[in-house]
């Protein structure tokens, strides 16, 4: 299989979570809803770090668009605070439905000016997607579900 560059990697995560976030609504067993949640915080949790470990700080170097990095980042910290929040005090539907719409949000930034932006300015995604994916990988092997 030939190696994704880092735009396909991370868009295709900001899929699958999509497509998370959409069973979680349709499914009506709660085992099997959190379940899902359970999935979607691992998910998001090695996606938002190895976004902050190498795509972000490559971006700044590059890009260097401060405000657009620095939001990413803030937009970060709110999921991981309601991914612990779902974490230690169980899944509330109010809540997930929070986090799908910071998400869905986010996940329009970073298609709509980031990834455009890192296109533009010639970072080396293919490169990065290979970081991306050794990293992710390894990440992946230390979450227990
Ligand atoms: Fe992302
Ligand atoms: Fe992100």
């Amino acid at each position: 299989m030939p190696q994704k560059d880092a735009i396909t990697l991370l868009d295709d995560d900001h899929k699958k979570v999509e497509q998370l976030f959409k069973d979680f609504q349709s499914e009506t067993d709660r085992g099997r809803k959190e379940h899902i949640v359970r999935t979607i915080c691992t998910e998001l949790t090695v996606h938002t770090q190895i976004e902050e470990e190498i795509f972000y700080p490559a971006f700044r170097q590059k890009v260097g668009d401060k405000d657009v990095a620095d939001d990413a980042v803030h937009e970060h910290q709110e999921a991981k605070q309601l991914v612990s929040k779902l974490e230690s005090q169980g899944v509330k539907d109010d809540m997930v439905l929070e986090l799908q719409k910071l998400i869905e949000h986010h996940v329009q930034d970073e298609r709509e000016k980031m990834f455009p932006q890192s296109r533009s300015a010639g970072m080396d995604l293919d490169a990065l997607g290979t970081r991306l994916e050794q990293r992710k990988q390894e990440l992946m092997e230390q979450q227990t579900v």
